[in-house]
């Protein structure tokens, strides 16, 4: 695209598009590719000498111009200078961290992480030598109290998963620059409209593309957007373990982005009309939606976001036992239960935050985390309407 200054809407339908190159074919094709061919020698050792530059396409696993057509558009969307597309989001994660730990540095992590990354910390990086200690979400310029020598990697995710806390990332970033230490942040949530991490100095935004940029729950993706620095380490990390964006998913994932905004939109709606009939709920004690107030870290939620989406949590009240929350849910007709969000549907899950936290205890009553699909709203009332009722008839 011409200019890098167009708006977000225009770079959605744009960006990672060059029909002049495709016969005017409107989206990138897929190019599914193992060897690449060269007619020289010459032009064989310069192919892999470049190998990661931009549209260098030297062998399938290091991408070909369908996976450089989805990194450039959501590296000009995220605002990064490059992208680097895995297999899945949790490859993205663990992709980073990777980029930049070695044996015997130290790890800050953000306690509401995704229950999958505190595995990887305590498992994986542990056998490794890596020492992961995990901060309360709300910590803020605190966190320079933690740093220690060797401290390498202060890893955000805003909002959190599960409890969806808000962090202060400017100051939490300040810190950590003060210090030399690399930032993180984890932006699915919000991804890819409503939060800029890398203008806000992170050097790495990890999104889950598996889902509002996929959008439809037909394929997993990862992306993690790059500084002009720290594209080298990570786009090796994930070369050196092997990781790879299939073709046909990369353009699963750039059809999704095309409509993101105005499905991300449609979440966001939904999921604030859903937010505001259960506070009023008397089975509930609490909603966890950051942009509803008094929710934890809401006001840089207002400084820092411009909308947001569809995921969000309630807190039911205590004493509610298990038999009734199973009743209602097992009931549920358009609410499905299953792993992931993001896709068009309505989904709702019982969650345990208490056995994912060591850094700040847990102790509420039952937690759901339900996502606002695009269903009509009043059917998406009715069935929650019906859902209370199970529960309050098996309590
Ligand atoms: C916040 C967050 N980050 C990362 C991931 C991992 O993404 P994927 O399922 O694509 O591996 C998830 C998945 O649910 C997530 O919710």
């Amino acid at each position: 695209m011409r200019s890098k200054s167009r708006k977000l809407d225009t770079l959605l339908a744009h960006a990672g598009r060059n029909p002049e190159a495709n016969h005017g074919v409107v989206n990138p094709p897929v190019y599914h590719a193992s060897t690449i061919i060269h007619p020289t020698v010459a032009a064989m050792e310069a192919a892999q000498k470049n190998r990661y530059a931009p549209n260098q396409v030297t062998y399938g696993r290091h991408g070909t111009p369908t996976t450089f057509a989805l990194e450039e558009a959501v590296a000009a969307i995220e605002g990064g200078a490059r992208a680097v597309a895995l297999c899945s989001g949790m490859a993205a994660c663990a992709a980073a961290l990777l980029a930049y730990l070695g044996s015997g540095d130290h790890l800050l992590m953000v306690d509401s992480v995704y229950g999958p990354v505190r595995n990887f910390c305590s498992g994986f990086l542990k056998r490794f030598g890596v020492e992961t200690t995990f901060y309360d979400p709300m910590i803020g310029a605190g966190i320079a109290a933690l740093f220690r020598p060797n401290t390498r990697i202060v890893y955000l995710e805003s909002p959190g998963s599960l409890t969806f806390e808000v962090q202060d990332v400017p100051a939490l970033i300040k810190a950590a620059k003060a210090h030399g230490i690399t930032a993180m942040l984890d932006n699915t949530w919000a991804a890819p409209l409503f939060f800029k991490p890398l203008a806000l100095g992170v050097d790495v935004s990890i999104i889950s593309a598996t889902k509002y940029i996929v959008g439809h729950s037909d394929a997993m993706m990862g992306i993690a957007v790059c500084t002009a620095e720290s594209f080298l380490p990570v786009r090796s990390a994930a070369s050196d373990f092997g990781n790879h964006a299939a073709p046909d998913d990369c353009y699963l994932a750039l059809r999704g982005l095309r409509t993101a905004g105005v499905r991300m939109r449609q979440h966001q709606e939904q999921g604030l009309a859903l937010a505001k009939f259960l506070a009023g709920r008397k089975e509930v004690e609490k909603v966890l939606h950051p942009a509803l107030p008094g929710h934890p870290g809401h006001e840089f939620w207002k400084r820092d976001f411009t909308g947001s989406s569809g995921l969000f949590g309630v807190i039911l009240r205590r004493g509610i036992h298990k038999r009734a929350v199973d009743a209602m849910l097992d009931g549920m007709e358009l609410f499905s239960m299953g792993a992931s969000w993001g896709g068009f549907e309505s989904l709702i899950l019982p969650t345990h935050p208490e056995r994912l936290r060591s850094a700040v205890a847990w102790d509420t009553g039952p937690v759901l985390r339900l996502h606002a699909g695009l269903e009509d709203l009043d059917d998406l009332i009715d069935d929650l309407d019906r859902g209370f009722a199970r529960l309050n008839a098996a309590s």
